[in-house]
């Protein structure tokens, strides 16, 4: 008895409340043909569908149906690639009302750089692992240095595709420690996750004014699969001394972008005009230049500069970062 109640209650569950019956009524590929294109334009209509019996369609007015089928081009013409399961991105519009055209970034994402920054501040090496980041940093400058020379936007390109993996090792790192260990990690996986996706749209900017060739694009391999097994590793073991790392690698992307805004201003590279996609994301005026993209760049880089110093000394005063509010929303 107890077995043809759960079998009545599986059939209920497959086929609803008419049980077997439904079958009589509409197959599988019947479901498909009517439903599926209009699926696409949202749940609560198919459900209607689903939900009503096969005579109600006959019912539908030849208007309605010339109405439905405008729907469905207008919509097949506005995907870009049509999708199952009904997602598609809303119509977004900038304060001047022309269309939003990035997908990379949305106009939430976009912000005002804070240019003010102090971009002179130097953290003066007192410990040892203090020193031996330090150090580091400095002998990486010096090969970086060797091989760019004077080609500033290469150098700031290659910089970019390092500059991003810090935050996402850490903030990686501090996801995984916060599941484990059942924690709160006071806002630092979301502000070093920031920092790397802020990294990334400075190499995508960057990429629109230098077309990197084949031998920098072999060597942009070679150092990330390097430098991000590296980085885990030291951020496991300490990440005091990952952070501090990190800080003099800041110091130096801000010396590196002074040198390009010198280069700039004395004329040795052409002031360009900004790319598109750095107008919409730092919010710049419609005639910005090179200049202008550089100067929020470097601004960028001294917040991260300071967030990496402060993370760093936090770990120095033998505190874990989740004692202190993380810096978030600064970009
Ligand atoms: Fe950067
Ligand atoms: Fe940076």
């Amino acid at each position: 008895m107890k077995n043809i109640i759960l079998v009545r209650s599986a059939a209920r569950a497959l086929f609803g409340s008419g049980g077997p019956n439904y079958s009589r009524h509409f197959s599988t590929a019947a479901i498909v043909k009517h439903v599926e294109p209009r699926y696409q334009h949202g749940g609560s209509f198919y459900w209607r569908k689903m939900s009503s019996l096969p005579q109600t369609k006959d019912q539908d007015s030849e208007e309605d149906k010339k109405k439905e089928e405008l729907n469905n081009n207008k919509n097949n013409n506005n995907a870009v690639i049509s999708s199952y399961w009904g997602i598609t991105r809303p119509k977004i519009q900038r304060e001047d009302g022309t269309e939003w055209p990035w997908n990379c970034f949305m106009p939430w994402d976009s912000y005002p750089a804070d240019v003010s920054i102090d971009v002179t501040k130097h953290h003066v090496p007192k410990s040892f692992a203090d020193k031996f980041a330090f150090r580091s940093v400095k002998f990486l400058r010096v090969l970086s240095d060797l091989y760019f020379k004077e080609r500033y936007g290469c150098h700031a390109m290659m910089l970019e595709t390092i500059a991003g993996v810090p935050g996402m090792v850490g903030g990686m790192l501090l996801h995984l420690k916060s599941l484990r260990k059942f924690q709160h990690t006071g806002g630092w996986i979301k502000a070093l996750l920031e920092e790397a996706e802020n990294e990334r749209m400075h190499l995508m900017t960057m990429v629109e004014l230098v077309k990197p060739n084949w031998h920098e694009r072999l060597l942009v391999i070679t150092a990330q699969g390097v430098f991000f097994n590296a980085f885990f590793v030291f951020y496991l073991l300490s990440p005091k001394t990952a952070h501090r790392f990190v800080g003099y690698l800041e110091e130096e992307a801000v010396i590196s972008y002074t040198q390009h805004l010198n280069a700039i201003e004395s004329g040795k590279v052409e002031n360009v005009p900004a790319p598109a996609i750095a107008i919409d994301y730092w919010r710049l005026p419609k005639d910005a230049t090179l200049k202008d993209v550089i100067t929020v760049i470097r601004a960028d880089e001294a917040h991260h500069r300071d967030v990496n110093h402060f993370a760093s000394d936090i770990h120095h005063q033998g505190k874990e970062l989740k004692e202190a509010p993380a810096p978030i929303g600064y970009h």
